[in-house]
C-alpha cells in the first residue's frame, strides 16, 4: 500500500502556533516545504538557496521546471545577496511598495540555484506583507522561494483548506493564517530594461509604478501565447486557474451581457445540463441558474480580486456542466489584474 505522508497543519491563533512557527522553520532549514500565508495568496516555501529543497515544491505541485519561483524576502538588505547591479528604479519600488504585491525581476547573482531561476539569468524578489509569512522567513534565517500552493494549472489558493485540497500529503507543513487580503498575485515588474515593464498585472497598477519611477511598459497578455510567440515571462506560456469544469467569460455592455448568459443558461439547460454563475451582485438579480456565486459589486473590483479564486474552486467542486463568469466587472484598478486571470481561466471569451 502506498502509504500517504502526513502535512502538519498549525493555526495562526491558536495555542500552539508559537511552536508551529518554530517546527515550520526548522522543516525550512533541513530542506522540507511549507505552506504559509502571504497578503496575495498561499505560497509553498523553500529554502531559494537549496536546489533539492526546491526541487520538492516543482514535484509537489506538478510545475514545469522552466517556470522560475519567486523568492520572498523579510528586509530590503536580502537583496544584495540575491541579485547585482539593482537598479535605482528598483530601490525606490522597493522602498515604496514592500512589504507589498510587487514582485521585480533583477540580474540573479551565482548563489541562486538554477532551479529556483527556472535556469534564468534573472530572480524575481518580493517581500510579503503578511505577518506569518515574514517571521517564516526571519526564523528560516534563508529566503524562501515560492509559487502559489496549488497545483500547477488551478486556480491559486486563498485560503488553506484550499493549499490542503490540492497538496494534502505531498508537503510537510501548513501554516494557516485565515483566508489571504487581497486574493490575486503579486504584480511583476522586470527591471533588467531601461524601463520597467509588468509582466503580471496585480494589487499595483501601472499607474502606481508610473508615478513611482516615470515610466513603464506593458509586457503581459491576458491570453496564454500564440504558437511560435515567445514568452518574457516563462509562466505566460501555460494554462492558469482553471477549474476542470468549462468556464465562458462574457464581456459586453451591460444589457448584452444579460442576454448572451440568459440565452447560454437555457441552451444548457434545453440539453438537461446544470449551470453556474460568477457573477456581480447587480447581475445576480437579472440572471438566474443553477448554482451562483458573487463576484461582490460591480464598481469594487477589490471584492471580485477576493473572491475570485475562491469562487472558481466553490463552482467546480459543484455537480455543474458549466461555469458563466460575469464580464460587466469595472476593468479599472485592480479590475485590470482580475480580467487578466479570468481571461486565462476561460474555456472561452464571448464578446457581445
Ligand atoms: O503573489 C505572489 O506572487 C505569489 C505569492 C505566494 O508570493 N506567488 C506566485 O508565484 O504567484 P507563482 O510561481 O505562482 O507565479 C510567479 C510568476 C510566474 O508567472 C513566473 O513565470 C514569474 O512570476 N517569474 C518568476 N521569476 C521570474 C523571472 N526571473 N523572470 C520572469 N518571470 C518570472
Ligand atoms: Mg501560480
Amino acid at each position: 500500500m502506498n502509504m500517504k505522508n502526513r502535512t502538519l497543519v498549525f493555526k495562526s491563533g491558536d495555542e500552539d502556533f508559537e511552536a508551529g512557527l518554530l517546527k515550520a522553520a526548522d522543516i525550512i532549514r533541513t530542506g522540507g516545504t511549507v505552506a504559509f500565508p502571504t497578503e496575495t495568496v498561499y505560497g509553498l516555501g523553500a529554502d531559494a538557496l537549496n536546489a533539492d529543497a526546491v526541487h520538492k515544491i516543482f514535484k509537489a505541485k506538478g510545475r514545469p521546471a522552466d517556470n522560475p519561483l519567486i523568492v520572498h524576502i523579510a528586509n530590503i538588505d536580502q537583496c544584495s545577496k540575491l541579485a547585482e547591479e539593482i537598479p535605482a528604479d528598483a530601490i525606490k519600488l522597493m522602498e515604496t511598495f514592500w512589504p507589498g504585491p510587487l514582485t521585480l525581476i533583477l540580474k540573479a547573482k551565482d548563489v541562486v540555484p538554477d532551479v529556483t531561476t527556472g535556469g534564468l539569468n534573472t530572480v524575481g524578489l518580493r517581500m510579503p506583507d503578511n505577518p506569518v509569512a515574514l517571521e517564516l522567513i526571519r526564523r528560516s534565517d534563508t529566503p524562501l522561494a515560492a509559487p502559489s500552493a496549488n497545483t500547477s494549472g488551478s486556480p491559486s489558493p486563498t485560503t488553506a483548506e484550499h493549499v490542503i485540497h490540492d497538496l494534502d500529503g505531498k508537503i510537510d507543513a501548513i501554516l494557516d493564517g485565515g483566508p489571504a487580503d487581497i486574493g490575486l498575485e503579486s504584480t511583476v515588474v522586470d527591471m533588467t530594461d531601461k524601463v520597467p515593464t509588468i509582466l503580471r498585472p496585480g494589487h499595483v497598477s501601472a499607474e502606481d509604478i508610473r508615478k513611482c519611477v516615470g515610466d513603464v511598459r506593458i509586457g503581459y497578455r491576458d491570453r496564454t501565447l500564440e504558437e511560435g510567440e515567445v514568452a518574457r515571462s516563462p509562466g505566460m506560456k501555460y494554462t492558469h486557474y482553471s477549474p476542470k469544469t468549462k468556464v465562458i467569460l462574457i464581456e459586453g455592455n451591460i444589457k448584452d451581457v444579460h442576454k448572451a448568459m440568459t440565452e447560454i443558461v437555457s441552451d444548457c439547460h434545453r440539453e438537461g445540463g446544470r449551470v453556474g454563475l460568477f457573477v456581480t451582485e447587480e447581475t445576480a438579480k437579472v440572471v438566474n441558474a443553477d448554482e451562483i456565486c458573487s463576484l461582490g459589486k460591480r464598481n469594487i473590483p477589490s471584492q471580485a480580486a477576493r473572491s475570485i479564486f475562491m469562487g472558481l474552486r466553490h463552482l467546480d467542486d459543484k455537480e455543474i456542466d458549466l461555469i458563466i463568469v460575469d464580464g460587466t466587472l469595472k476593468k479599472e484598478g485592480i479590475g485590470t489584474a482580475v480580467f487578466n486571470r479570468l481571461r486565462k481561466a476561460a474555456d472561452r471569451i464571448i464578446n457581445v
